[in-house]
């Protein structure tokens, strides 16, 4: 009986807790130079995935020494009086990060609220500024998922450089934006890329020829094996959770990958949960100390 092969797992956990710890000199540096770096999450609302996500968000700042401002609005809050706030937080010298958990509930533009963010406070990178600055290939705040699946192929040993990544899904957060870092002329990317979605024709035919596959489209288990070749490096960026009766809640998370099935065809992999959802944290708190740092270099620049 042939023995089959098995993927390298991608500890999503292991390596974001590898880059919180590396923060944590950095933000020591910080606070050296009297700035103690500090993020405002706005949760409006309960939507019971964004208070798991908000309260996450909190509690690793508050693990590594970053100062949480803790802004929870009600449902029925106007636009207004959000926008009011976000004025208030872009001013406050003590909030170099601002986050809003989307989504919104309906009577609120997420659009407006995200374009009244101060880029340089812009910390989830989803301002237009940001990702025009992005496209360009300049200075910006990169939004955390894409950049933590840029960061867990670096720090796995796989530079997408001069490989064929295929990302299949287009949303505004992942699929485009991981588009736009991957293929930059810069360490780290410098990727031949291709971005698949709900109207590419032959699909499988194009996932099959990755060096480098993501899966970003949210439906679950959607990468079959027969879709994926012999040896890629495949990252599942999808959170869904599908019906379960072995499990007591009834349900289990997966992935947009048929991990099992894909996990015997690739050289390595990301499970669901622990792949790439733990780093999107670890990029937020980069992004945030980046964002204390250039306000302290700002800062000593007017000195
Ligand atoms: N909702 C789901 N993911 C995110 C995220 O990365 N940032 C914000 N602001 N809201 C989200």
């Amino acid at each position: 009986m042939s023995k089959k092969r098995s993927a390298k797992i991608i500890d999503g956990k292991k390596i974001s807790a590898a880059i919180l710890q590396d923060l944590k000199e950095d933000i020591a540096a910080l606070r050296a130079r009297g700035v103690a770096p500090g993020l405002a999450v706005v949760l409006v609302g309960a939507n019971p995935a964004s208070e798991v996500y908000v309260k996450a968000k909190r509690r690793t700042c508050i693990d590594l020494g970053i100062e949480s401002f803790s802004h929870d609005l009600p449902e029925s809050c106007t636009e207004k009086r959000l926008l009011k706030l976000i004025e208030k937080l872009n001013e406050d010298p003590r909030v170099h990060g601002i986050l809003v958990q989307m989504p919104l509930p309906e009577h609120i533009s997420e659009k407006k609220v995200l374009e009244a963010i101060s880029p340089d406070k812009d910390v989830d990178g989803f301002h237009p500024v940001n990702v025009g600055r992005l496209l360009n290939g300049e200075e910006c705040f990169v939004s955390c998922t894409p950049a933590g699946c840029q960061a867990l192929l670096l720090r796995s040993g796989y530079d997408p450089a001069g490989k064929h990544v295929v990302i299949v899904g287009r949303s505004n957060i992942v699929g485009k934006p991981l588009a736009a870092l991957l293929m930059q002329k810069a360490n780290g990317a410098n990727a031949t890329v291709t971005v698949c979605h709900s109207h590419t024709r032959n699909i499988s035919k194009i996932t099959r020829e990755a060096d480098i596959l993501i899966a970003a489209m949210g439906r679950p288990e959607f990468v079959k094996p027969n879709m994926v070749r012999e040896g890629a490096i495949v990252l599942d960026v999808g959170v869904n959770r599908i019906p379960d009766a072995t499990k007591k809640s009834g349900t289990r998370l997966v992935g947009d990958v048929a991990f099992a099935g894909v996990s015997r065809k690739a050289r390595a992999i990301t499970p669901v949960p622990g792949g790439v959802g733990p780093m999107t944290i670890a990029m937020l708190m980069t992004n945030t100390v980046k964002a204390a740092r250039r306000a302290a270099d700002r800062k000593r620049g007017r000195a």
